[in-house]
């Protein structure tokens, strides 16, 4: 499997984003590009991107009708990005419709992940709002499951429960990991968080980082320690 870091680029304008992305004059960083970014600039930013050589994560996150997010991925898959994704709580139907929207004539698609239940709910709320009264692992690796049921490549998750979504699904089921923070750095508003090194140990194919990246003095430095971390 890949077993790369993606940088989020959560930032407001191309304009900020091209000033960030300048600074790497090596190895081009796999770039993630969130609803701020591509509801700020449009599809333009993704192909502006992908001209300068990365890779792509557009974290869209569809959750609609099958026929709607069958119809939005088949757009989306134009853009040539290499990863996207959508909410697995749309349900098997979704994501199945997402898939075959995805594959184009030739067979090729962008890997598709889920998000099981966002991070920034817990288990309190999921029952309060939700009333999902199952135990929240249990309805994660159900989430999971279900998504590699549709034909999904694998799951967003806490890289905490990256080694139990390999277990459920297999080791070649992906497992894409935020909430990654340098032993010696701030956590700021994540709260279960885990070093490159220790995501790495754990069984996480690929990290998704911001603000260590995004906010260091040294950007360039701070995205080659993470590869150094969960790569090398
Ligand atoms: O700056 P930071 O490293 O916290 O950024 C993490 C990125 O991963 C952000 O773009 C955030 O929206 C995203 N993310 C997350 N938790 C999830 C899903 C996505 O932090 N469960």
């Amino acid at each position: 499997m890949g077993k790369d870091v993606i940088i989020a680029c959560d930032f407001d304008s191309a304009e900020k984003t091209f000033a960030f992305l300048d600074k790497f004059t090596g190895r081009k960083p796999f770039v993630k590009i969130g609803m701020e970014l591509y509801y700020a600039e449009g599809p333009s930013i993704v192909k502006e991107i992908k001209k300068r050589g990365h890779k792509i994560f557009l974290d869209l996150k569809l959750h609609d009708i099958p026929n709607t997010v069958k119809k939005s991925m088949a757009v989306l898959s134009r853009l040539d990005v290499d990863m996207t994704n959508l909410h697995a709580a749309g349900t098997k139907r979704m994501m199945a419709a997402a898939i075959e929207g995805l594959t184009r004539e030739d067979g090729t698609r962008p890997m598709l992940i889920a998000v099981t239940q966002l991070t920034s709910t817990d288990e309190e709320t999921m029952k309060a709002d939700l009333l999902i009264n199952e135990p929240i692992d249990k309805v994660v690796m159900h989430y999971a499951h279900n998504a590699m049921e549709a034909g999904l490549d694998g799951v967003v998750c806490s890289p905490l429960e990256a080694g139990k979504v390999h277990d459920t699904c297999g080791k070649n089921f992906v497992t894409v990991t935020p909430g990654v923070r340098f032993a010696d750095g701030d956590i700021g508003d994540q709260k279960r968080v885990m070093t490159p090194a220790e995501a790495k140990k754990i069984g996480s194919d690929y990290i998704v980082v911001g603000r260590p990246i995004t906010a260091a003095e040294d950007p360039v430095a701070a995205y080659e320690r993470c590869v150094r971390e969960f790569c090398d």
